[in-house]
């Protein structure tokens, strides 16, 4: 039941009762341990030690070492009354020995690491999310094609089994992937992320594998985790054309089907977008669809998780001015939009996070309503929510950061307007709960809620981790 009580100055805008409120990280961004407990290196691994690939070189070698110290992060969490944390679980910790063959041994010590982990929470009362891959592919596996070979696919169904089997009798939520869409375009297309390769061909392979990857998982979770439930998280894109000309509306259109409909259409209703598969012909055949992969990849899901943090606004290019790239993916030679020419991403004003990212609650909003109005009845949670911002400790041992917290509650109150638009939105994660590692931005982009000195490892709450601390003890936010 939502309610919402105005009042002069604020409004009370209530959740749902039961609605999970979360944090999220990955592993690659925050554990660490990189060459311990018989783990061996990922694509994140390879691409972070390759010169020029990340900002100041930084990499993922100690991040927030979460890996020795889940207990405190635990503890933390709970501190702040979190009710669920959503973590991924590294492949290459679980079967080091994968190659194209098989998925070889698998290893006790990795296993031991998440259900320690997974035990911890649930003893500190929060309830445990897991993503089985947040973009750490193991570098064997990149070796023999990564997710342009149709064997990734098959082999991560296999290790989605053996997670789920052994963590499935406490974790009710596994969710396969984490935004296949940046998988895909940025690592095989602006190669901005890990592996790093610009080939557009085969970056719409990867889709293709990507969900193939997500439905064989989810008939694996559904075999050894009967009790479980299967979610694919995506980051859809709010996409707005910059007027109504029919010319901007066909840029927005393209960009909808490369980032949304491409993921979409095939999870939810067992086909691709024949607008895509048209637009793409001169890149691929798609030949790599074969029979029957569809009905895998349409199998009912039980959420669809969404991230949302900036609104994607488009503009037909008239090829007269330097084209505009502000689609806050890394001004790259190679562009992630395939078959994209004339479609530019002008540059916006306005307020802006760290990443340069455009604040815009409103597409929160309608990210939401349009999963309720495509699939109706199908569980929502908003599995990231966040923004990075140069956060300092300041001289009275608190971290200011009024930025983060007005985000956080424009936010939330875009959720609640989903909610009350009848959006069926069971829970919010906000991105993240540490201050970590940023892909190809290194540790210079803060996202935490706590802010973390990378000398120390010292964890200080920022005022955002006290403000959503009373959000999620009101259920209730005040805008
Ligand atoms: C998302 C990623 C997450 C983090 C945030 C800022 O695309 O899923 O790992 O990098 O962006």
């Amino acid at each position: 039941m939502t309610t919402t009580q105005a009042s002069a100055a604020t409004a009370e805008l209530s959740f749902p009762r039961g609605f999970l409120w979360g944090s999220a990280t990955a592993a690659y961004q925050v554990e660490g341990a990189a060459a311990e407990g018989g783990r061996t290196p990922s694509i994140w691994d390879t691409f972070s030690h390759t010169p020029g690939k990340i900002v100041n070189g930084d990499t993922g070698d100690v991040a927030d070492d979460h890996y020795h110290r889940y207990r405190d992060d635990v503890a933390l969490m709970a501190r702040l009354g979190l009710t669920s944390y959503r973590f991924s679980v590294s492949w290459p910790r679980i079967t080091p020995q994968v190659t194209a063959d098989g998925l070889g041994p698998v290893n006790p010590e990795g296993l031991a690491f998440y259900s320690a982990l997974v035990d911890e929470l649930i003893a500190a009362g929060i309830t445990p999310s897991v993503t089985l891959y947040h973009w750490d592919l193991p570098q064997a596996l990149e070796d023999a094609g990564g997710w342009t070979s149709r064997r990734t696919a098959e082999l991560f169904g296999e290790y989605a089994e053996i997670v789920a089997a052994a963590l499935g009798d406490r974790v009710p939520l596994f969710i396969t992937l984490n935004e296949p869409w940046c998988s895909a375009y940025l690592g095989y297309a602006s190669g901005v992320h890990a592996p790093g390769r610009t080939d557009d061909a085969a970056a719409l392979s990867a889709v293709h594998h990507l969900n193939l990857a997500h439905g064989l998982a989810t008939a694996a979770v559904r075999r050894a985790a009967p009790a479980a439930r299967v979610a694919l998280t995506l980051n859809l894109a709010w996409v707005v054309p910059e007027t109504d000309s029919a010319l901007d509306a066909d840029a927005a259109w393209r960009v909808d089907g490369l980032q949304n409909r491409v993921f979409l259409d095939p999870v939810l209703h067992g086909h691709y977008p024949a607008d895509v598969l048209a637009d793409t012909a001169h890149v691929t055949d798609w030949s790599f669809v074969e029979a029957g992969d569809l009905e895998i990849i349409r199998a009912p899901l039980d959420v669809l998780g969404v991230n949302y943090y900036t609104p994607t606004q488009v503009r037909h290019w008239t090829r007269e001015r330097p084209k505009e790239n502000a689609d806050g993916h890394g001004d790259t030679r190679a562009s992630p939009w395939i078959a994209c020419d004339d479609v530019e991403f002008p540059i916006q004003h306005g307020p802006k996070t760290d990443m340069g990212w455009s604040i815009d609650a409103r597409g929160m909003t309608e990210v939401l309503l349009r999963v309720a109005r495509e699939a109706p009845g199908l569980e929502i949670m908003v599995t990231e929510s966040g923004a990075a911002f140069p956060d300092v400790v300041g001289a009275d041992g608190r971290v200011a950061d009024p930025d983060r917290v007005e985000y956080l509650r424009m936010h939330l109150a875009a959720v609640h307007r989903a909610v009350a638009a009848g959006a069926p939105v069971s829970g919010y994660y906000v991105w993240s709960l540490l201050d970590n590692f940023e892909w190809a931005w290194g540790y210079g982009k803060r996202f935490g809620i706590v802010h973390v000195d990378y000398d120390t490892q010292v964890r200080t709450l920022k005022n955002s981790a006290l403000f959503y601390a009373d959000v999620i003890r009101r259920n209730t936010v005040r805008v």
